[in-house]
């Protein structure tokens, strides 16, 4: 693989908790990853990016770091992460870290030493009185310790914000980089990205940050071909590209197609506007269809309102799921089809709908707790993976997963669609294998062929035509190569996404 592999790279986002348990204990590990590893390269994948796998209290599923040098005792060993390192490259698969630069968790050693030593608080934001800043999982953002002072934390209590003014906070995470790049991670992904710096008065996107990720991209490139890749959530695009400059991060997550429903104009105006704003960084655009925090596809697409939001998640209104699904198959394809990396979060190759129904007293999202459950929180996208089997756990692992599956997912094991050539993992592998071999790099052109249609062809001659109008729609001339669900009469059929190679 190339120096510029990340550039057109189909990364799978493995959550740990969730995806394979390996020792039988209920929770997903680094055992049960490794002996997965001929699934995901039989998937075609090129790079893995795991959640954080770090020891933590999992206040916040991982996202609350204890120790940024370690791995947590239930998902494994450092030496087992390690193996599991060799292993993916061995199968020429990357690995990509998720690194949390913004808030620690109250376990560190760090904070512990904060709270007994009021002259070791600089690494943290200690105040004698709090603002009135409110967390983004709900409630004050800030939390009295027993001599008086606060403290700021932007999600949970259990995760104090470090200060990025501070310079020791810089030479700690710089520190964690080589630590992990000597390990033989390949990058990192880079949590809340843009919320480093803080003012009196905003913490969100402060010029100050882009000298972090500057430093950074130096240590990468000291490297090689190491990648950064940033989540940063901002509505503007032209400060979001800002990110993406030569000699800052390589990539960062694209939500607003993420966010996008689908309605043919809108996911037009923001291929467009990813295109355009990205050409003049010269960064890869990234095409993100769901991960470990929003609405499930299947679920979303079947709604009356297709587009994600945050706050209530539509938590519980109807959805039409063999609309959604069939939407999610299109989708796929399109997404697919797009100039630049894609993103695939677990559980999307078997079409898992989002879980709406788990009893609330075995909701462990923070989100929920914090919002006294008017946000049912994240849970519903984290249920763990059906593999094989006819009943719960379906070979996840021991009996009892740390959230039940429903019985439902009978019909979704890998195994079972494994078989099944129209199932949704066959549509994944085999998209993945011909996005590979027939798309290459290169820009689009867009055909004109209606308004309810996206239709765009690559420089590599492949063409791409989902249908979003109410009726089937002739296709244009070419070879069939892949279609996400059955043609009528040879037309294409609403909510359906065909690639084709031009007959020349
Ligand atoms: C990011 C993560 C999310 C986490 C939050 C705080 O948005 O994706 O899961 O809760 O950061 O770390």
């Amino acid at each position: 693989m190339s120096h510029t592999w990340w550039r057109g790279a189909a990364i799978y986002q493995v959550y740990l908790r969730s995806f394979a348990d390996g020792n039988g204990d209920g929770v997903g590990d680094l055992a049960g990853l490794r002996a997965r590893l001929p699934y995901l390269k039989d998937l075609g994948i090129d790079a893995i990016w795991l959640n954080p796998w770090y020891p933590s209290p999992m206040a916040d599923g991982g996202y609350d770091v204890a120790d940024y040098r370690d791995i947590e005792p239930v998902f494994g060993t450092l030496a087992e992460a390690e193996k599991f390192i060799a292993e993916a490259h061995e199968l020429d698969i990357k690995v990509i870290i998720d690194v949390v630069p913004n808030h620690s968790s109250t376990a560190s050693a760090w904070f512990r030493r904060a709270l007994t030593d009021r002259t070791a608080r600089d690494r943290f934001w200690f105040r004698d009185e709090p603002n009135d800043w409110q967390s983004i999982f709900g409630g004050p953002a800030w939390t009295q310790v027993p001599d008086g002072q606060w403290y700021l934390h932007l999600f949970a209590p259990e995760q104090p914000d470090f200060n990025w003014a501070n310079e020791e906070v810089h030479q700690e995470f710089e520190d964690v980089l080589r630590f992990w790049f000597d390990k033989g991670v390949d990058g990192v992904r880079i949590d809340s990205a843009a919320l480093l710096f803080k003012s009196a008065t905003a913490y969100e996107d402060l010029d100050e940050v882009h000298d972090v990720y500057r430093r950074w991209r130096r240590i990468a490139d000291e490297y090689g071909d190491r990648i950064l890749i940033g989540e940063v959530w901002l509505p503007d695009q032209e400060r979001f590209t800002r990110y993406l400059r030569p000699d800052e991060l390589h990539t960062a997550f694209n939500f607003d197609f993420l966010s996008c429903p689908w309605d043919p104009a809108e996911l037009r105006r923001v291929i467009d506007l990813t295109l355009t704003t990205h050409a003049p960084v010269g960064a890869p655009p990234t095409w993100v269809l769901s991960n470990h925090d929003v609405t499930r596809p299947v679920t979303r697409y079947g709604r009356a309102d297709t587009a994600f939001a945050h706050g209530g998640r539509l938590h519980g209104a109807p959805s039409d799921l063999e609309l959604g699904y069939r939407r999610a198959r299109a989708a796929a394809l399109l997404a697919m089809a797009l100039p630049g990396s894609l993103y695939v979060y677990q559980g999307e190759e078997l079409g898992l709908p989002e879980v709406e129904d788990l009893p609330d007293e075995l909701r462990q999202d923070p989100m929920y707790a914090r919002s006294q459950g008017a946000n049912p929180g994240r849970d519903g996208c984290r249920v763990p993976l059906p593999w094989a089997g006819e009943e719960p756990p379906f070979g996840f692992g021991g009996p009892h997963p740390w959230l039940p599956q429903p019985e439902s997912w009978r019909k979704l094991t890998a195994e079972a669609q494994q078989a099944d050539l129209g199932s949704m993992l066959n549509l994944y592998r085999t998209g993945l294998r011909l996005r590979r071999e027939l798309l290459g790099d290169g820009s689009l052109s867009w055909l004109p062929l209606g308004d309810g249609v996206l239709a765009f062809i690559r420089s590599s001659g492949l063409i791409c035509v989902t249908n979003l109008g109410p009726g089937p729609i002739p296709l244009p001339p070419g070879r069939t190569v892949l279609a996400s669900g059955p043609m009528a009469d040879g037309d294409l059929p609403p909510d359906t996404t065909v690639w084709l190679t031009s007959l020349e």
